[in-house]
């Protein structure tokens, strides 16, 4: 766990995370343009205080080189910057709180008290503290917003008393809410986890068996059919995992680009189960495709909706298991789905429990971990078909019944409302 500062300081140098650090971060060749546009140094109002302390940014007193006058830049530059950010007065009083504070506190309001409006102990010591020995301070702290608690960045630090709040000293603080990047940042651990967990199981089983081989099993001809088998089965489950993480951030790094070729949806549905009927022969399922011969045209990337429809085939074959009934049909037309092409794959499996269905489409969530594992899952499945409906302004609707079946329709916008 890095200490507050360190998280400051990082946050300061991305320049990302912190609109005051970006603006506190700007070079003096920045400074002097937005000096001449604004008619006031901005490398007088924010100044480093300290020689030999170039990255450690602060707000400090401005030395008096516009003399008090233009009060108004200063404001300006705050109401710009789109993170929340209060300036308050030596008796704790709001003098000023730009928009974007505004937005995440609607109920403040220039001269309230600032710890009736945020009242964690840390902030208001550091507030107090601040004014007391005029340096800067970062901090992080949790408060409840709402029903949910949220975890909060903040930095104060004292404004030069003629940056247009009049003769006495005020403190500038930047509050962000970080709940968000916290969550991104839970996660993305979480994955590193289970991606590392999922692959060491079947590696460890490998090692294992390589071990045996060279030593007590080496004479033994039916124990080494057997072992191999084993390594055999292993090493394609890591393989397929290798590959759908592989996919999974291929995708992701295409997210943002929009396909642009005109395909048909039930085309390439028809195609791929079609494709498939000789592993649902092998499986003892049925899989009927009823389809109809007009095209259903889409903005798509082929490969990637043929990968929607096997992997979501897959599971229905998967799921329902031998002597099920898999289709793969037009969807209803839905007024919740307007201007959308709708395809539904539908299984007479044994359905999915409500409580799991909010969650499926997340990395590695599985109904039953050993179940997946053992028919080959490795529960990347619906996130990749997720992310490629993402990259399609797409969505997916999963209805299921517990012990009736499912049913996974996949809305993609038609083409001429995509084009348009
Ligand atoms: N048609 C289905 N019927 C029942 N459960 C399903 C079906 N499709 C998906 N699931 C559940 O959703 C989970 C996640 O699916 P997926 O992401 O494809 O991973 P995997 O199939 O590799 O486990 C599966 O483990 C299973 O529990
Ligand atoms: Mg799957």
């Amino acid at each position: 766990m890095p200490n507050r500062r360190d998280l400051a300081l990082s946050a300061a140098v991305v320049g990302v995370t912190s609109a005051l650090a970006a603006a506190l971060a700007l070079g003096p060749a920045a400074a002097l343009a937005f000096g001449a546009a604004t008619g006031v140094g901005l490398g007088a109002v924010l100044r480093r205080p300290r020689p030999g302390h170039g990255d450690d940014l602060a707000l400090a007193p401005g030395g008096g080189a516009t003399g008090g006058a233009a009060p108004t830049p200063v404001r300006a530059l705050i109401a710009t910057i789109p993170s929340p950010l209060l300036v308050i007065g030596r008796t704790g009083r709001i003098a000023y709180a730009n928009p974007a504070a505004l937005r995440s506190l609607p109920r403040l309001q220039d001269g309230t008290h600032f710890a009736s409006h945020i009242r964690a102990p840390a902030f208001v010591e550091a507030v107090a503290a601040t004014f007391a020995d005029g340096g800067e301070r970062s901090l992080e702290f949790a408060a409840r917003h709402g029903a949910a608690e949220r975890v909060f960045e903040a930095r104060v630090g004292l404004l030069p008393p003629e940056a247009g709040f009049g003769r006495e000293p005020h403190a500038l603080a930047l509050v962000e809410d970080r709940t968000e990047a916290r969550r991104l940042e839970a996660l993305r651990t979480d994955f590193i986890a289970n991606a590392s967990h999922e692959l060491r199981t079947p590696l460890a089983s490998v090692l294992g068996y390589i071990e045996t081989l060279q030593n007590h099993a080496k004479e033994d001809p039916a124990a080494r059919e057997k072992f191999l088998a084993i390594m055999a089965r292993e090493a394609g489950r890591m393989r397929r995992l290798v590959d759908d993480l592989m996919s999974l951030s291929r995708i992701e790094m295409s997210e943002h680009l929009r396909p642009a070729e005109r395909v048909s949806l039930t085309a390439i549905a028809g195609e791929t189960a079609a494709a498939m009927v000789p592993l649902a022969e092998r499986e003892g399922v049925s899989l009927e495709v009823r389809l109809p011969a007009e095209d259903a045209f889409v903005l798509g990337d082929r490969d990637q909706l043929a990968q929607v429809f096997a992997n979501l085939v897959d599971n229905a074959m998967k799921y329902a298991g031998p002597g099920s009934r898999v289709r793969v049909l037009v969807a209803e037309p839905s007024p919740a789905q307007p201007g959308r092409h709708g395809v539904t794959i539908a299984d007479d499996g044994p359905g999915i429990p409500r409580e799991h269905l909010q969650r499926l489409t997340e990395r590695f969530y599985r109904v039953n971990a050993a179940s997946s594992r053992a028919k080959g899952g490795t529960g990347l499945g619906l996130a990749i078909v997720k992310h490629i409906l993402n990259r399609h302004r797409g969505r997916i609707e999963i209805a299921s019944t517990e012990g009736k079946g499912s049913a996974f329709t996949v809305w993609l916008p038609r083409a001429e409302e995509a084009s348009a």
